[in-house]
């Protein structure tokens, strides 16, 4: 049998309340569906690694530069070109902040591609969630992961680029590490960065070559960019994962 439950009408006050937690719930409900989720399950832990040897510099903003001031040197092109990036292919936008390259690398990888945009900050990655609905990019994963693990899922990637942002990693060799397992055969990592010390927002290029040869990265390719201001450097995997414990990390004579 049916019971009508009928609501009691409510005492004068109580209503404003009532209204208050029903919006509250609404906005919590709208942060969440915003939220950035771990897509792949964790890696090594952090304490496993050591640390580097060199200031790392602070986060403090979600894009190196303006999309103009970028698009009108059309540096996203130029990268992509460098690195053979073609329809089909999948990539992981480490750091991806904004989005700069996430967008553009979306064209370029089509609807049989597919992107991970990747940041460790959730404030970041509710933007670029939004503007990626906004444009309805569906082949774009939005992905939140952690200082010293990307938490992108085993096999899924051809190209890891990590633009303006390895200066900032906390922990470079876990990071470079934990990402092993996400790099299909063939697989690369691409890096740009700042031809500075990692404290000026930079990495000096003979450090970040030290510092992935100790995790077992080859460097297989360098092209300095905007008159040798910046390079973008690329590397190959090790065949086998280092033991954390053998990872040993570079000195720095360039960076204060
Ligand atoms: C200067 S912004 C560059 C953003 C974007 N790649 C670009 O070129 O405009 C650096 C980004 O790296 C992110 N970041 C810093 N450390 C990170 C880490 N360990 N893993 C993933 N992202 C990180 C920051 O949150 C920030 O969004």
């Amino acid at each position: 049998m049916r019971r009508t439950v009928h609501a009691k009408p409510s005492a004068p006050g109580t209503r404003r309340p009532v209204r208050a937690w029903l919006g509250l719930a609404l906005l919590c409900l709208g942060a969440a569906s915003a939220a950035a989720q771990q897509v792949a399950p964790p890696g090594i832990p952090a304490d496993r690694f050591p640390k580097p040897l060199r200031p790392v510099a602070s986060i403090i903003s979600n894009q190196w530069s303006s999309e103009d001031t970028r698009e009108r040197v059309g540096e996203a092109g130029r990268v992509m070109q460098l690195l053979g990036i073609q329809p089909g292919m999948a990539v992981a936008d480490i750091g991806a902040g904004s989005g700069y390259y996430t967008v553009r690398l979306s064209q370029r990888v089509g609807p049989a591609g597919r992107v991970f945009a990747e940041d460790i900050m959730p404030d970041y990655l509710a933007g670029l969630r939004r503007r990626v609905a906004a444009k309805g990019l569906g082949n774009v994963t939005v992905a939140l992961g952690e200082a010293h693990d990307p938490r992108l899922p085993p096999a899924s990637v051809d190209v890891a680029l990590l633009v303006h942002m390895y200066h900032e990693i906390d922990q470079p060799f876990g990071l470079l590490a934990n990402l092993l397992p996400a790099l299909r055969p063939g697989g690369r990592v691409a890096i740009l960065d700042a031809d500075r010390a990692t404290s000026q927002h930079g990495t000096p290029p003979a450090l970040l070559e030290c510092e992935l040869r100790a995790v077992g990265y080859r460097q297989v390719a360098f092209h300095p960019l905007e008159g040798g201001a910046v390079y973008l450097a690329v590397f190959t995997p090790p065949t086998q994962p280092p033991a954390p414990a053998s990872i040993v990390p570079c000195r720095d004579q360039g960076s204060r």
